[in-house]
């Protein structure tokens, strides 16, 4: 008796699933639960069953019953009352339009600045984000025991090399490769150990900047980076040049726009420093350079009015499709 139940169930599993329509389901039904039903006829069959199993096949019998009148039930609730086919095509209803992706704003940022460059004649190249301590500090004119290792301090790996923090590497690569004329730009992801916050990643963009040529001047550097900053911020603007420190270059600026009342700082700048020729082997009795770097973040941020640069990383349509 116990095989003849699971044969039925079984057959009835398998019925089950090509009911397609309200007319299947109650075929279904008629064959499983009708007066000649499968399962009906085993019900016929239980006066027959010895009195110490009655109760077991009794209870078996009842459960197979409930499954398949509440399988039956279900179809007729989901099922359209003319007995059409559950699934219907209607060609009349107007399409489902694939949603559309768009670049990443940092990445729209980057093009847009490489589109300027590359019409002042600047090749865009990139550099790898795992770099030698030779290539972010030493050749840049970082030595080891020199305080402003610091402000370039990053994350190391355990075979001795070490996130870039800053695309500043890209000159040296590009250097050693390439005898000058030069003029390149660089973007890319640096690292540094930074805690998150509204402002700060412990990775972000820049975009870094040189030309090298025989007779390249700081006038060269103040005419490139003021048409950079016109064509993107507009021909109104208003820029400032700073002195400062870096490192790899001699003098070094800091390039402010004029932002509201104020002034926001938007690049760092300078003539390229002999000691970083010396470390590429260019002659430094020939050749003149200038280098700049910004951060791709801040610009994007300052012309959209973002005010949390956690935007940019987390992903959410809610943010990324309104650019
Ligand atoms: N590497 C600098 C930084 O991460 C940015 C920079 C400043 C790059 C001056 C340059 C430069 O090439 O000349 O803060």
């Amino acid at each position: 008796m116990k095989d003849q139940i699971n044969l039925v169930e079984k057959e009835a599993r398998e019925d089950l699933s090509r009911i397609d329509s309200v007319d299947s389901a109650e075929a279904f039904r008629v064959a499983y639960l009708g007066k000649k039903g499968k399962l009906t006829e085993l019900f016929k069959k239980l006066g027959a069953v010895p009195p110490e199993e009655k109760k077991a096949v009794g209870a078996e019998l009842n459960r197979v019953k409930q499954w398949l009148e509440s399988a039956v039930e279900e179809f007729r609730q989901k099922a359209p009352k003319t007995g059409a086919p559950l699934e219907m095509f209607d060609e009349t209803l107007p399409g489902v339009r694939p949603t559309q992706g768009s670049i990443h704003l940092l990445q729209q940022t980057i093009q847009e600045i490489s589109g300027i460059f590359s019409r002042m004649g600047f090749e865009t190249v990139e550099g790898p984000e795992i770099e030698t301590e030779f290539h972010n500090f030493t050749a840049l004119n970082i030595p080891l025991d020199h305080p402003s290792r610091d402000a370039f301090d990053t994350f190391y790996t355990t075979h001795g090399q070490l996130l870039r923090s800053q695309t500043s590497t890209v000159q040296i690569r590009v250097m050693k490769e390439r005898k000058p004329p030069l003029k390149i730009i660089a973007p890319g992801r640096v690292y540094r150990p930074d805690t998150v916050d509204a402002s700060h990643s412990f990775m972000f963009h820049q975009i870094e900047g040189l030309m090298v040529d025989d007779r390249v001047t700081f006038s060269d550097l103040k005419g490139v980076l003021h048409l950079f900053l016109r064509e993107l911020f507009g021909s109104q603007t208003k820029i400032r040049f700073r002195p400062h420190f870096f490192p790899f270059t001699e003098p070094s600026v800091e390039i402010d726009i004029q932002w509201g009342k104020g002034w926001l700082e938007i690049l760092g700048a300078g003539s390229v420093d002999p000691n970083v020729f010396k470390e590429v082997k260019y002659d430094t009795s020939v050749v003149r350079g200038f280098a700049f770097g910004l951060g791709v973040e801040r610009i994007a941020m300052l012309r959209h009015g973002i005010n949390d640069i956690r935007h940019f990383y987390e992903n959410d349509l809610r943010f990324l499709r309104q650019f």
